[in-house]
């Protein structure tokens, strides 16, 4: 008797914390308030859509499918996404435990498009199954089968086409495995310019001629001499090979605000929790959960893109086209706190042992410090002087590890910091630095990348392989032998 009632007590007890899962509300204007980091030059904050404008965008919470190459689409697949019908992505009242909601976050994670990008056109869609028109385009087969970066939507309007949204650039394939969170390795079809051209930003930009649509992704009206300025006059051929160099070559995307000219890497995810400001550039703070929250309407919806004075959108541009449910960010924000690195193959041994006796004495530790192998702090980019009245949030360290200073002083993503990257998982991440100019760590720690005579196995804009890759001379000066231990513990990370 004492047992039941004790056990009806504890089950009342779930049952109200099941009830009181505090979800942090997405686009509060406390927490917005003081959230992003001054950019470099005009020292203020990017502006933000109001909380009441935020709210009043139509919710978007739509199922999403995988596309196949032609001849592996499972039997029936193609019958079954046509009779399928629209389904919620998340169904927030069937989720009881932490696990339920990590797997409903695995969902948004690997389904969520960019509905702005979706289109129900059956012309694309033949294409899209059609063997002879990938083979003439050149599109890349994932390991499982299916077109990278690619989703159908069925909708009520019928069957879509859609651009992945996190799952479309942070995949990366280890083994022949998806490993969510990783990076990315995986390039898909040319296809997907059908749906995210011209503009790289989620939100549309109607009316606007493709080379205007480029210049508000990237243009930075305070920079004197704006390199992005070239946009406005420039025509769709001229800029795919600036595109195609910075996702292929970088292993990233010019993320909108940031910059083809100054790319960025799709940085890893696992091991995200543990870390205090986000983005290369630390763009904005990481104070807890909300804020990845945040984040992820950020890039997906909710930029405005104003900075002070300066306007990048037209007034009848500048709206929030759709929302996420706040239970769906949410989730996605607990499953990206789950992710666990794949299993290492890079096992201790003596070499590696007589490397971390070297990242020890040469002093990488003070930066790179263990457990998660960073400090945590900003370091400066090369020829930025932090303002006096720099927010006492941001962490800094008064020096500069004189990497190129592109991404930090001439984008919109430009706050004048690098942060201190975590070191561990580097085994498996396939570029470096914030461009991800070195593409593994034996380039990284060549001392010859210091010349100009240097073959970047990384990021180069198109025509310029032959480039020296600067600053973070650390561990350089190393012997063969000594560099060889210090990458071998790198990799046990
Ligand atoms: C088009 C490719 C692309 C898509 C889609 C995308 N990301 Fe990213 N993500 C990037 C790139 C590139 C960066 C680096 C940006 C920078 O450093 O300025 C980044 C940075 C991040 C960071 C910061 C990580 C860190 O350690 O600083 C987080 C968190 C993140 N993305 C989460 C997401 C989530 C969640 C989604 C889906 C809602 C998403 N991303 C969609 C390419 C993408
Ligand atoms: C003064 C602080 C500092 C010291 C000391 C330091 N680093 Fe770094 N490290 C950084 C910063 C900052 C970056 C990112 C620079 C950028 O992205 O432009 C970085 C990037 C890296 C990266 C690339 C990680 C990635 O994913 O892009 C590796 C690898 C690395 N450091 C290893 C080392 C090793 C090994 C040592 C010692 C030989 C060392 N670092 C010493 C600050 C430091």
């Amino acid at each position: 008797m004492g047992f039941r009632i004790l056990g009806l007590m504890v089950l009342s007890i779930l049952a109200l914390c099941a009830q009181q899962r505090a979800i942090p509300k997405v686009w509060d204007e406390n927490a917005l308030k003081d959230w992003a980091t001054p950019v470099a030059g005009l020292n203020v904050r990017p502006s933000h859509f109001s909380e009441k404008e935020y709210y009043a965008a139509p919710i978007d919470n739509v199922r999403t499918y995988p596309v196949y190459y032609p001849g592996r689409e499972p039997e029936g697949y193609w019958q079954f996404l046509n009779a399928v019908g629209e389904k919620p992505l998340i169904e927030p009242a069937k989720l009881k435990t932490d696990r339920d909601w990590i797997e409903a976050g695995k969902r948004v994670f690997e389904e969520s498009d960019v509905p702005a990008m979706r289109r129900i056109d059956p012309e694309l869609a033949e294409d899209m199954r059609s063997l002879e028109v990938h083979r003439k385009i050149g599109t890349q087969v994932s390991p499982d089968g299916t077109i990278y970066g690619m989703r159908w939507v069925p909708t009520k309007m019928g069957l879509a086409l859609g651009a992945g949204n996190c799952a479309g650039c942070h995949v990366r394939y280890i083994g022949g495995k998806p490993v969510h969170g990783a990076g990315f390795n995986m390039t898909g079809t040319p296809l997907i310019g059908q749906l995210a051209f011209p503009a790289a930003s989620p939100i549309p930009l109607h009316g606007d001629p493709p080379g205007m649509a480029f210049y508000r992704n990237y243009g930075v009206p305070w920079v004197k001499d704006d390199i992005h300025e070239r946009f406005k006059t420039m025509q769709p051929p001229e800029f795919f090979p600036l595109f195609g160099a910075s996702i292929i070559t970088s292993g990233g995307f010019p993320r909108w605000g940031g910059s083809p000219y100054y790319t960025t890497k799709v940085p890893d995810l696992i091991g995200f929790k543990d870390r205090k400001y986000i983005d290369h550039t630390a763009t904005h703070q990481h104070r807890g959960i909300g804020d990845l929250m945040r984040y992820a309407a950020l890039v997906t919806f909710a930029e405005a893109y104003e900075f002070g004075p300066h306007k990048l959108l037209r007034d009848d541009q500048r709206k929030i086209y759709f929302r996420q449910p706040d239970e769906a960010l949410y989730a996605l924000a607990l499953y990206i706190y789950s992710l666990q690195p794949p299993p290492n193959p890079n096992k201790p041994d003596e070499k590696s042992q007589a490397g971390e006796k070297l990242f020890r004495r040469e002093g990488c530790i003070g930066c790179h410090t263990p457990p998660f192998y960073t400090n945590n702090k900003l370091t400066l980019a090369e020829g930025f002087t932090p303002p006096p009245d720099r927010p006492k949030a941001l962490d800094v360290l008064e020096i500069s590890v004189r990497t190129d200073p592109g991404l930090a002083l001439k984008t919109r993503k430009g706050t004048g910091y690098y942060k201190v990257p975590s070191l561990k998982g580097v085994w498996y991440r396939g570029h470096y630095l914030h461009d991800g100019a070195a593409a593994s760590l034996e380039e990284m720690f060549d001392p010859d990348r210091l010349k100009d005579s240097h073959v970047r196995g990384g990021f180069h804009l198109p025509g310029q392989e032959k480039q020296a890759i600067r600053g973070h001379e650390f561990g350089l000066k190393l012997s063969a032998e000594e560099r060889a231990q210090l990458i071998a513990f790198l990799k046990t990370l």
